[in-house]
């Protein structure tokens, strides 16, 4: 019968079996797929793993800190932390264009990951939190070393010569969830939504994804996901965030006219991403949201709300 436990038993005792006393990296990103499984290699190889978290501003409010206390300080994982925000915003500086955008963020994710393996040496094995679904999505397969781009931070290059540790390989994603809620994972990750490698540098819609424009946005999203939580509908919206266009618009408050940001909400239902619904929030909860984010942030004083379902819209907007 299938448990949580069980699969953690059989998992563990496969990864030792495939690491022998060689030394493992991991990319943790903050997601399930890559903190469960990094936390069943942990369990298995104990400190043969180094985890690399590369923050590369693009992150949610607090969420690169809720990586490192949970990973460093909780489970004392060996972790390896790198504030790379400036390099990103260097390297996206004059970059509108969307697909641009996710290669700058790919390739330079790939720069530092290269860079950080390589002070952790002479590593063998690398993880990766591919589920069941990824498995199918990209037609059955072995393990090599492919990796979807749309699904990780730009992937890995050919030529780091690692071996695959998939310890999710057979798993859906409750079951992933399940197994890191046994293996102690705190709930913000276990529940956590799924969010794109490139982060919100994809969400400063039409434009350069500036610091200015990502603080904004950050913020935006932080009052959103707040109450969306406190209004206890976190877990039933597949995805909930905010998205920046790169227009200004004019607004008035108080007696003083304003020309300030637009924030878009976007907030879906979904089983797999594939098709997705527009979720009907409560209009008491909209009100909220808009007002929060008008007064609490200076440069908003406009909230308007995507109704577009998928297809023929995408959940993103870039
Ligand atoms: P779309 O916008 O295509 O998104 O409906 C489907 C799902 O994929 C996520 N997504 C990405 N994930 N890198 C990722 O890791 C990306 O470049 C990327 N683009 C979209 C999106 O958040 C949604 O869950």
């Amino acid at each position: 019968t299938w448990s949580a436990a069980n699969i953690i038993d059989e998992q563990v005792e496969a990864i030792r079996k495939q690491v022998g006393d060689s030394k493992v990296i991991c990319g943790l990103s903050g997601g399930v797929d890559s903190s469960v499984a990094a936390l069943l290699v942990h369990k298995a190889v104990g400190d043969q793993l180094t985890c690399v978290f590369v923050d590369h501003g693009m992150m949610r409010q607090d969420e690169g800190e809720q990586v490192i206390r949970a990973f460093r300080d909780q489970f004392h994982v060996p972790l390896v932390a790198v504030d790379a925000e400036e390099r990103f915003l260097e390297r996206l500086k004059g970059v509108s264009e969307p697909e641009a955008k996710r290669k700058a963020i790919g390739a330079e994710f790939i720069r530092v990951f290269e860079e950080e393996a390589a002070k952790i040496g002479d590593a063998k094995f690398l993880v990766q939190g591919t589920l069941y679904s990824d498995v199918i999505e990209s037609g059955g397969g072995t393990g090599a070393a492919t990796i979807k781009s749309h699904h990780n931070v730009g992937g890995l290059p050919d030529d780091m010569e690692f071996q695959l540790v998939e310890p999710l390989r057979a798993l859906f994603k409750d079951e992933v969830r399940a197994v890191g809620a046994e293996l102690g994972l705190p709930e913000k990750f276990v529940w956590r939504q799924p969010f794109p490698g490139p982060g919100l540098a994809i969400r400063v819609v039409g434009g350069e994804a500036t610091k200015e424009r990502l603080d904004t946005l950050r913020a935006a999203d932080f009052i959103l996901q707040d109450e969306i939580r406190k209004a206890g509908l976190y877990r039933e919206l597949w995805q909930s965030f905010c998205v920046l266009p790169d227009i200004r618009t004019v607004g008035v408050q108080g007696d003083e006219r304003t020309y300030g940001y637009v924030v878009a909400i976007r907030a879906v239902t979904s089983d797999d991403a594939m098709t997705a619904d527009w979720a009907r929030l409560p209009y008491d909860l909209l009100e909220q949201i808009a007002s929060r984010m008008i007064n609490e942030i200076r440069e908003v004083n406009r909230v308007v709300l995507d109704i577009t379902s998928k297809p023929p819209g995408t959940i993103e907007w870039e």
